[in-house]
């Protein structure tokens, strides 16, 4: 199986840098969102993204030109028909997965590999919406991507190994280190991370230490890039809510039920960096302000 064209559908800050590094890494790449502004507002980003690069001297302006002539983008799922892989990075809603790869499914040629992006839904579900269950894996990508090293790539019961061994020298090829997860909620990165993020803030709820304290610790104490409360604004608190509360229905156990505070947040708007407060007010975004909680 050889992959030279790959569909990404949605063009948000996932699906842009997704299809950033797989353009870096040579590939001719088309983008599908549902609406032009959408499509257009993720193609600037890739833009962005890539024109930075080349101010920082990582890339020449010849190889910027050669990258981005591999790109084009489309609000039309059909254009997507030939290409060797698609990967979907649209909302974390079930509904939506299942209207993209039930199309996806009739429109494609039958050798297409799909992939979801998906960091908590399952996938031997989405693979159920396709008659092609077996060319079917998890490839959840981490946010930045064109940052971040890993990418977990996740088999059902029914992923063939030819398939799952073409998707793993794919990540190769991308620059990025895989690591296999059998599919089960969370995966391996959010089963083990969402606790972490939810301790915290039943910790600042619980008046344990203030926001800035709380990360600090981690911070400074523990080498993390971020303290967990700041993660999870940038990762978004609804976000967390919806992949809490999905492993929460899958496990049953504790350490995944959602703190009032989080579903408080979430209920008032407040869902982090995205929309300018959550545990910081992120009103200049360079220089967050850790909030004082008003539970
Ligand atoms: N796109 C491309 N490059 C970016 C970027 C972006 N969106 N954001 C930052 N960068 C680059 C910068 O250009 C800079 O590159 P340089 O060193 O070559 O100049 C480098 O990253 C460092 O950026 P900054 O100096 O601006 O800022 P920081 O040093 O504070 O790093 C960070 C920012 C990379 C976001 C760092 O804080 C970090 O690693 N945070 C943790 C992120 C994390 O854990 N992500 C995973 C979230 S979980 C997830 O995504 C799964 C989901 O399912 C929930």
């Amino acid at each position: 199986m050889t992959i030279k064209k790959v569909g990404i559908i949605g063009c948000g800050a996932m699906g842009s840098g997704i299809a950033q590094v797989v353009l870096q890494a040579g590939y001719k790449v088309i983008v599908q969102d549902s609406g032009q502004q959408f499509l257009d507002t993720g193609l600037k980003r890739i833009k962005t993204s890539l024109d930075k690069l080349e101010k920082k001297d990582a890339i020449t302006s010849g190889k910027n030109q050669e990258i981005q002539n591999l790109l084009s983008g489309t609000i039309v799922l059909e254009d997507l028909s030939d290409c060797d892989l698609v990967i979907e990075a649209v909302f974390e809603e079930i509904n939506i997965k299942q209207d993209v790869f039930s199309s996806l499914d009739s429109i494609c040629k039958k050798e297409t590999i799909f992939a979801s992006n998906t960091s908590s839904l399952s996938i031997t579900q989405m693979a159920a919406f396709t008659n092609r269950p077996s060319q079917f894996v998890g490839l959840h990508f981490f946010n930045p991507v064109p940052v971040m090293q890993l990418v977990e790539v996740v088999k059902t019961m029914s992923t063939q190994a030819e398939v799952l061994k073409t998707i793993l020298d794919f990540a190769a090829s991308l620059g990025k280190v895989s690591v296999v997860a059998v599919d089960t909620a969370g995966f391996l990165v959010n089963r083990l991370l969402t606790p972490f993020l939810l301790d915290a803030m039943q910790a600042a709820e619980n008046g344990v230490a203030s926001v800035r304290d709380i990360d600090a610790a981690m911070k400074l104490g523990c080498n993390h890039a971020m303290g967990p409360l700041m993660l999870a604004d940038f990762i978004g608190l609804d976000v967390l809510y919806n992949a809490s509360s999905i492993m929460f229905d899958e496990y049953k156990d504790s350490r995944y039920a959602s703190p009032p505070i989080l579903r408080k947040m979430v209920l008032s708007g407040n869902f982090g960096q995205k929309s300018g407060k959550g545990f910081y007010d992120w009103s200049d975004g360079r220089n967050p302000v850790p909030s004082t909680l008003n539970n």
